[in-house]
Formats: structure tokens, sequence, C-alpha cells
């Protein structure tokens, strides 16, 4: 899936692969400190990623900011919740998390993110159409 062919990808790819790399370490049942660190680095490169996608589409005008960025900020407390709960204690929370991860962001990506994609192919092809102004 390509939005920007920039920034926004390159955190696509680094996200989904640190998103196999947590599925495998909790399917393998590897310890809670590989988990935890895991887990720590995906949801700041979430973090990260969102707000840079955020400002992206705030940069483009995009149309939907508002609610794909409440889609964002429901996933992000579900994130924390859970995550609080991993650093409880509960390991078993740990497969769960790792599910949602998965499952949000290839939905979220191939969905909600190819909309961008789709916005500003549509934009390009408007500035293409719009006559120059003659003077
Ligand atoms: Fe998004
Ligand atoms: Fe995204």
């Amino acid at each position: 899936m390509v939005i920007d062919q920039g920034p926004i990808d390159q955190d696509h790819q680094t996200l989904v692969r640190q998103v196999n790399e947590l599925h495998t370490a909790t399917s393998e049942g590897r310890g809670q400190d590989i988990v935890a660190r895991l887990l720590e680095e995906l949801v700041r490169d979430t973090v990260e990623h969102i707000r840079r996608e955020e400002h992206f589409m705030e940069t483009i005008g995009y149309p939907q900011l508002a609610q794909h960025k409440a889609g964002h900020d429901n996933f992000v407390a579900e994130l924390r919740e859970l995550q609080e709960k991993f650093a409880a204690g509960s390991i078993t929370v740990a497969p769960r998390l790792s599910m949602l991860l998965r499952d949000w962001l290839s939905l979220h990506i191939r969905r909600y993110d190819k909309d961008i994609a789709v916005f500003l192919r549509k934009q390009k092809r408007e500035a293409a159409r719009t006559p120059r102004s003659r003077a």
C-alpha cells in the first residue's frame, strides 16, 4: 500500500515488521522481558507514526481528518489499557495485544490509510485539470 512514497510508507513497513516479531514472540511463549521490550517499541513507534500521519493529513487538507483521528485515538486508548495490564504482570494479555495490533494495523492501513492515497491522487488529477491563469 503506497501512501506518500516516503516516511508514512516507511513507518507502515516498520510497524508491520514489528507486529510480526511481537506475534512470533508471544506465540512461541517467549519471556516477559522480550515481549515487554517489543511491545514498548511498538507502542512508541505506533504513537509516533500516528502523530506523523495526522500532521501529513493536515498539510494536504485531508477532509476526513477528524474521523481518521478518532480511529487513531480509540486505538491508542485500547493499546495503553492493555499495555498497563501487561505491565501489571498479566502475561496472558500479550497474545491479545499482539493480535489487536496485527488486526488493527493491517485493516487500518488497507482501509483508512488507503483513503489518504485515494484523496492525494484525486487532488493531483484536479490540479492537472485546472487551467493555468493566463497573465
Ligand atoms: Fe491512519
Ligand atoms: Fe498509518
